[in-house]
Parts: structure tokens; C-alpha cells; sequence
């Protein structure tokens, strides 16, 4: 069986979905359900025996011990993070609590119980780290794509905490031979993701009709990737990734925050026109730039397509248009994330 960490958020909640769809091995889910967990998500899994929950902090390092004793695991897939920036700019100590020193107690809790392991089993045992692209800093207009030899530049309270963890997960391969894996991958869109995030807060705040804020001027650069990508991306590394390397993962898909927008306004006009005729787009407006707003980002994908066999299989037409489909189609998932603590959040955020 394995572990998975996050697995109640947005990529971790789609990535065990996914898994069960031609897979039988056992997942146990460890998750402390922060505003960004959602049991919900997972409910379809109740009572199905491959499935457990463990409602458990990462930072928690006794409990991650008696997880780790009670389950034997062959592998650890780490998504759980505070994911998001703007978040961080306002509160960065949650960051660095989770994501440096929740992995380092994972990383701990993990060696303890690898070394326990019989030498065929501590071989193949796999503690993969997902992270982000963001670990990178900012790239030039002309600059070439993040690579794996890229140096880390973080610019957020954020990426300084992905980079951090980053570290410690190497350091623990290069000192104590902890066979790891580390992904570094490009900003993802799809189901189940919580509108603080720019595309579905777009395509709610289009649908009803509230203004679309862009930071600063809107030509910002994102690489932009399915999650249902992602998760086949990390499938293979998990099976076939060589312990100690990093991956790049992307959808070789770059564009400007703007045009992201803009076709999600098509989107919802072809779907959902509005009562008045104009177009959804009538409703974007440039507000205050993000602080330290990084400029561009961009993934060279070509080491896990060459070494592991992967590449996207959506186009952003494709995964936007399966992605608005899902979110017209989910009215109660909503409901259930929109209420109390993100409305005041947006109020914030946004006053
Ligand atoms: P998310 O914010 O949607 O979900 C994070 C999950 O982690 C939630 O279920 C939350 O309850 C859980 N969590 C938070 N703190 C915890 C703690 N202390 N103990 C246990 N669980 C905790 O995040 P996401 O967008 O699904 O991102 C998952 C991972 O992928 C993160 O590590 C993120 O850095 C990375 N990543 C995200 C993107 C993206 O575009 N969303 C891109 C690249 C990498
Ligand atoms: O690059 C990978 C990263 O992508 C992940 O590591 C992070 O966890 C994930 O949150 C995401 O970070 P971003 O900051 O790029 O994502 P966000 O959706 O917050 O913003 C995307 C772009 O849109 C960014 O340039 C900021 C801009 N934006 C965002 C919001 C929420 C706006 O213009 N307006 C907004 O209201």
C-alpha cells in the first residue's frame, strides 16, 4: 500500500481518484483537512475497502510514526502543503510550518521506518515529493525554460518554503541514501479546486456575474497543466523515476494571465451567455498588482518525456473546456467551499 499526504486537496484528491480507476493497491490518506481539505471530494470512496483516512497533521511526528508502524507502506507521495501565494504574502508562517517542518518530521518518520525495512523492500521503498516550479524564481521574456539544472530563486514566502523542503528531501537521499523522488511541476487547473485560485475563481466569479481581477497589468506568464496530467506524470515517476533525480513536469502551455481569462470568458458565453448579451469578458478588471508578483514561468518537460515515457495528453483547450464543464456541472461541491471562511477571505483579499 502507500501513502498519501494531502491527499483531501486538489491534486492529491484527483490523484486518488485517478489511482483507483486501474488500481487496487491501498491508499491510506493522511490529511489534517486545513481550509484547503475537502473529505468531501472523497466521499465516493466510503466503505471501499482500499481506502483509509487518517486525519493527521504532518507536522505530527508521533502519529506519523504509528501510521508508518501500523500501515508498512512502499512508498510516500507528499502532497500536503499550504499551496497558496497570496496566502503566504498575508500569513507566511502557516508555510513554514508545513511545508519545511512538516516535511522534515516526514522525512524523519520516513527514515526511521526505511531503515527498519528488509534490504529487497528498503530498495524499492519511494518517498516522493511533489513540489512546484515556483522554486525557480522568474523568468525573462527571452529566457530559455526552467530545466533540472535551473538554480532555485524563490521570490514568495511560498516558493521559499517549497525550496526549503526541496532541500531537505535531497539532503536526506545525499546523506542517509533515503531513496526520493522530487517533481517540480507547472501551475495546474481542473476539478476540485478551490476557487482562491485564479481559474475557477474566474469562471465562478464569471458565472455570477462579479468583476474578474487580474493583477497589474495581466501579461504575466503561467505554464498551464491538466491535473489529470499531472497525476499520469506522477504515476510514472513514482514507478519508473530514478531515486535521487528531480523531474520537471509541464504542459508546455504558456500563456498570459489575460488570454487565460479571455478564454474562459469564450467559455462561458458559448455555455452560459449573459442576460444582457455582453460578453463575460466585460467583467474583467485590472486591480493592484500581487506583491513581488513573479513575471513568467516556463517548464522544459523534455528529461520526463525522454527518460519515463510521459507527456501531456490534454490541450488547454481540452482541459479548460472539461474543467469549466465540471464546475457547471457540480453546483453542491461548490456550495459546499464557498461558504464562511473563504467568502471572508475574498472579502479581504480583494476589499
Ligand atoms: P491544496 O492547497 O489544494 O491542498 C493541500 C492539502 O494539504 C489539503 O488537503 C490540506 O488539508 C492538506 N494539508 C495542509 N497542511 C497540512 C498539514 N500540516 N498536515 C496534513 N495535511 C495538510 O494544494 P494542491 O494545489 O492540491 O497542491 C498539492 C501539492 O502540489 C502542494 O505540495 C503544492 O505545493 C504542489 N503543487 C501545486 C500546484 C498547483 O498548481 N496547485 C502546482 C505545482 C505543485
Ligand atoms: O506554478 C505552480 C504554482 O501555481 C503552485 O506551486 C501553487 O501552489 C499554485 O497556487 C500556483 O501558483 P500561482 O501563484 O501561479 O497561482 P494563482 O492561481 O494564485 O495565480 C495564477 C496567476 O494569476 C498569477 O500570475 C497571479 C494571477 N492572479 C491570481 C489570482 C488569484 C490574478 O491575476 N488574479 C487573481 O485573483
Amino acid at each position: 500500500m502507500i501513502f498519501v499526504t494531502g491527499g483531501a486537496g486538489f491534486i492529491g484528491s484527483n490523484f486518488i481518484l485517478d489511482w483507483f480507476c486501474d488500481h487496487d493497491e491501498a491508499i491510506v490518506n493522511i490529511d489534517k483537512l486545513t481550509y484547503a481539505g475537502n473529505a468531501e471530494t472523497l466521499a465516493p470512496l466510503a466503505g471501499d475497502p482500499r481506502y483509509g483516512f487518517a486525519h493527521v497533521d504532518i507536522c505530527d511526528r508521533d502519529a506519523i510514526d504509528a501510521l508508518f508502524a501500523q500501515h508498512r507502506p512502499r512508498a510516500l507521495l507528499h502532497f500536503a502543503a499550504e499551496s497558496h501565494v497570496d496566502r503566504s504574502i498575508h500569513g507566511p508562517g502557516a508555510f513554514v510550518q508545513t511545508n519545511v517542518i512538516g516535511t522534515f518530521a516526514l522525512l524523519e518518520a520516513a527514515t526511521a521506518y526505511w531503515r527498519t525495512l528488509p534490504a529487497g523492500e528498503r530498495d524499492a521503498f519511494r518517498f516522493l515529493h511533489v513540489s512546484t516550479d515556483e522554486v525557480f524564481g522568474s523568468l525573462a521574456a527571452e529566457d530559455a525554460p526552467f530545466n533540472e539544472r535551473t538554480p532555485y530563486a524563490p521570490n514568495s514566502p511560498y516558493s521559499a518554503s517549497k525550496a526549503a523542503s526541496d532541500h531537505l528531501v535531497r539532503a536526506w537521499h545525499h546523506t542517509y541514501g533515503l531513496p526520493v523522488l522530487t517533481t517540480n511541476c507547472s501551475n495546474n487547473y481542473g476539478p476540485y479546486q478551490f476557487p482562491e485560485k485564479l481559474i475557477p475563481l474566474m469562471i465562478l466569479n464569471g458565472l455570477a456575474g462579479k468583476p474578474l481581477p487580474i493583477y497589474g497589468d495581466g501579461k504575466n506568464v503561467r505554464d498551464w497543466l491538466y491535473v489529470g496530467d499531472h497525476c499520469a506524470a506522477i504515476r510514472a515517476v513514482l514507478e519508473r523515476g530514478v531515486p535521487g533525480q528531480t523531474y520537471n513536469i509541464g504542459g508546455w502551455n504558456e500563456m498570459t494571465n489575460l488570454d487565460v481569462v479571455q478564454a474562459i470568458c469564450n467559455m462561458l458565453d458559448e455555455h452560459e451567455p449573459r442576460a444582457d448579451g455582453a460578453s463575460h469578458a466585460s467583467q474583467i478588471e485590472l486591480i493592484k498588482d500581487r506583491p513581488g508578483h513573479d513575471r513568467r514561468y516556463a517548464i522544459d518537460a523534455t528529461r520526463i518525456e525522454r527518460e519515463l515515457g510521459w507527456r501531456p495528453a490534454q490541450t488547454f483547450e481540452t482541459g479548460l473546456a472539461k474543467t469549466v464543464q465540471w464546475y457547471l456541472d457540480n453546483p453542491a461541491w461548490i456550495a459546499g467551499v464557498t461558504s464562511g471562511s473563504y467568502r471572508h477571505w475574498i472579502d479581504s483579499h480583494y476589499a
